[in-house]
C-alpha cells in the first residue's frame, strides 16, 4: 500500500501528464460553449464550427500559443484536483467500507460512488479559483474572441486582479457549478474504471497490464464525459459572466436551455470527448505506473517504522 502523500505526487504528475497532451481540446471546448451564449439558433454567428475547425482556427490566427492559453493554471488546477481525487478516494473507501462491513477489502459500489464523488468535490472547490483565471485565459483571444476578454497577462495577474476587483468571492464565482461537475465526473470515474476492469478480465479473460489499462481507462472516459458536461456547460459560462448576468446556476441552465434549446448544454460534447478521453486514459494507466514507481521509491526509502503505520 502507498502513503496517501506518495498517492498525491503521483496522480498529480500523471494528470500533468495529461493535461499537457488535452489542452488545446480544452481551449476550444470552452470557446465552442461560450459562443451563441443566450442566442437562439438562427441568430447566432458561428465562429468555431466544430472540435477540428475550432484547433485549426485558433492554430493558425494565434499559433500554439493560442491553444495553450492557461496551461499553468491547469496544472495548478490538476494537481489539486487529482491529487485530492486519487489521494483520498482509497484512504476514504476504505475507512467507510470497514466501518460497514468490518472488512476493507468489500468493493461495495455505493461507498466507491461517494468515495470518488466526495474527494472530488473537495478538489474542485479547492482549485475552482484556478479553473476560473484558466477558463478566462482560454476565452481569450485577439482574432475571433468568444465571452467577456479578460485582460490578464498571465494567471498570477489573473488572480491578483479578480482578488483586487471582487475579492474572495470573485475568485470563488461558479464554485457551485464547479462542484457539480466534477462530483459528477468524479462519481462515476474510477467505478466505471474498476467495473469494466473487472468485466474484462472475467468476460474477455484479459490479464493486468497495459492493455487492460487502456480498455478500462476508455469506457470510463466516455462516461464521463456524457455525465459531466451539462454542469460543465454552465459552469464555463458562469467563469464567463463579470457582472450578474446570471443569478445562480439554475438560472443560467434555465435560461440556457430556454434560448437556445435543450442540446445547447452539449455544446462543445465532441471537443471534451477528445479532451477527456485521452486524458482518462492517460491519467489512470500512468497512475498505475507512476504508483507502482511511488511504492518502490517508498519501499527504498521510508525507515521500516513508518512503513509498519501505512
Ligand atoms: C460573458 O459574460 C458577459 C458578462 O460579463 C456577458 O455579457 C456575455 O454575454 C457572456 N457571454 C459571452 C459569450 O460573451
Amino acid at each position: 500500500m502507498s502513503t496517501t502523500t506518495g498517492a498525491f505526487i503521483a496522480g498529480g504528475i500523471a494528470a500533468c501528464g495529461a493535461v499537457t497532451v488535452t489542452h488545446s481540446f480544452e481551449t476550444v471546448k470552452i470557446r465552442l460553449q461560450l459562443q451563441g451564449e443566450l442566442q437562439s439558433k438562427k441568430e447566432a454567428v458561428r465562429l468555431y464550427k466544430g472540435v477540428l475547425h475550432g484547433v485549426g482556427v485558433i492554430f493558425r490566427n494565434e499559433g500554439a500559443k493560442g491553444l495553450l492559453r492557461g496551461l499553468s493554471c491547469a496544472y495548478i488546477y490538476q494537481m489539486t484536483l487529482n491529487g485530492c481525487r486519487l489521494g483520498f478516494y482509497e484512504p476514504l473507501r476504505s475507512s467507510i467500507t470497514n466501518l460497514i462491513y468490518k472488512d476493507s477489502s468489500v468493493q461495495a459500489l455505493g461507498v466507491n460512488i461517494f468515495s470518488g464523488a466526495t474527494s472530488g468535490i473537495l478538489g474542485a472547490a479547492a482549485g475552482s479559483p484556478f479553473f476560473l483565471v484558466k477558463t478566462r485565459l482560454q476565452s481569450f483571444s485577439p482574432f475571433l474572441p468568444v465571452g467577456t476578454q479578460h485582460h490578464y497577462k498571465n494567471a498570477w495577474d489573473g488572480m491578483k486582479q479578480i482578488y483586487t476587483h471582487e475579492g474572495i468571492k470573485g475568485l470563488y464565482r461558479g464554485v457551485g457549478p464547479a462542484m457539480v461537475r466534477t462530483g459528477f465526473g468524479s462519481s462515476v470515474q474510477l467505478p466505471t474504471y474498476f467495473f469494466a476492469k473487472r468485466r474484462l478480465v472475467r468476460h474477455l479473460g484479459m490479464e493486468e497490464g497495459i492493455p487492460l489499462h487502456l480498455a478500462s481507462s476508455a469506457a470510463s472516459g466516455f462516461v464521463v464525459c456524457c455525465v459531466m458536461h451539462p454542469p460543465d456547460t454552465v459552469m464555463s459560462r458562469m467563469y464567463n459572466q463579470t457582472g450578474s448576468l446570471y443569478s445562480g446556476a439554475f438560472d443560467c441552465l434555465y435560461r440556457t436551455v430556454k434560448t437556445e434549446g435543450i442540446f445547447a448544454v452539449y455544446k462543445g460534447f465532441f471537443a471534451h470527448l477528445a479532451r477527456i478521453l485521452p486524458h482518462t486514459i492517460l491519467t489512470l494507466s500512468l497512475a498505475e505506473q507512476t504508483m507502482k514507481v511511488m511504492r518502490k521509491i517508498e519501499d527504498r526509502v521510508l525507515p521500516e517504522s513508518i512503513k509498519e503505520k501505512i
